[in-house]
Order: structure tokens, then sequence, then C-alpha cells
């Protein structure tokens, strides 16, 4: 089955949306493999980020992402790293389709509510930043 790493970011997660955000990816049929609430630290951030280290919104980003705490998933189910992208929704909210997660929790183009992965490469390379072998249940 294929897999995604989802992180609900400090803007959605502070406002108590992690369990609406939740609800989206189950109600479309995905499972939950793995789930922790989390600090995001400055080096883990390049880790992830890595591709847009250099980027002008980078430290911005950053600052935004270690600030309070995120929410790191895993789902799995069939095409779900391009449909969790459809549910979610533009990175730039104003952009996002109406019901999407980020037309609905998201505020900017940095606090967009959500990350997902964007690729199976993509996918690949995040999930072992954030989890475990033992803390995936695949
Ligand atoms: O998250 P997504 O894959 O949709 O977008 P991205 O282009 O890979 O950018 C990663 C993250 O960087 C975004 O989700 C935003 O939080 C942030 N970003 C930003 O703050 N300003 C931009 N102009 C572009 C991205
Ligand atoms: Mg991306």
């Amino acid at each position: 089955m294929q897999k995604t790493l989802v992180l609900i970011k400090p803007d959605a997660f502070g406002k108590n949306h992690a369990g609406d955000i939740l609800k989206i990816y189950e109600d479309a049929g995905f499972k939950i493999i793995a789930a922790k609430v989390m600090k995001m630290t400055p080096e883990l951030a390049a880790k992830h980020y890595v591709e847009h280290i250099g980027r002008p919104y980078y430290p911005a980003l950053v600052e935004f992402m270690t600030a309070a705490p995120i929410m790191a998933v895993v789902l799995a189910g069939e095409d779900v790293i391009k449909k969790v992208r459809e549910l979610n929704g533009a990175t730039n909210p104003a952009e996002a389709a109406e019901g999407t997660v980020r037309k609905l929790y998201a505020q900017d183009k940095t606090k967009n509510a959500v990350h997902a992965s964007d690729s199976e490469t993509s996918a690949a390379r995040e999930i072992p930043i954030f989890f475990g072998a033992c803390e995936i249940f695949d």
C-alpha cells in the first residue's frame, strides 16, 4: 500500500484542528499507520525542507515550523500521495479549492496548515525523518 507523510503544522494544530483534518483523510478512506505530536527542531526542519534552503521564505518557514507543536502522521492507501495533496489544496490558501484543508484551516502561504509528500521518492525520504520502523504499523 502506498504511504505518505503528513505534517499538521503549528497553526492548524494550535487551533485544535488536528481531529478535523484527520477526519477528512479518514473519511476519504485512508488509514493512519503512524502518528505523534512533536517539536520540529531547526535541524529537523533543515532535513525535511532541504530543497527549500536558501529560498527567501526559508527563515520564516523554519521560525513558524519550530515555534509550536506539530503532529506528524503517516497515511496509507491507494494513490494516497496524490489524493492527500488534492484534499490539502493549493500551497497558497487563497488559491485553494473549496472544501480543501488549506481553504478551511490555513492562513497564508507560509502558515498553510499541512504538509504532504509530493511523490513516492519524497515520501520514502520524508517518512524516516519522523518515524522509526517500530513506530509505523504497516
Ligand atoms: O507544501 P507544498 O508542497 O504545497 O509547497 P512547497 O512549494 O513545497 O513549499 C513548502 C512550504 O514552504 C509550503 O507549504 C509553505 O509552508 C512554505 N512556503 C512559503 O512559506 N512561501 C512560499 N512562497 C512557498 C512555500
Ligand atoms: Mg512541497
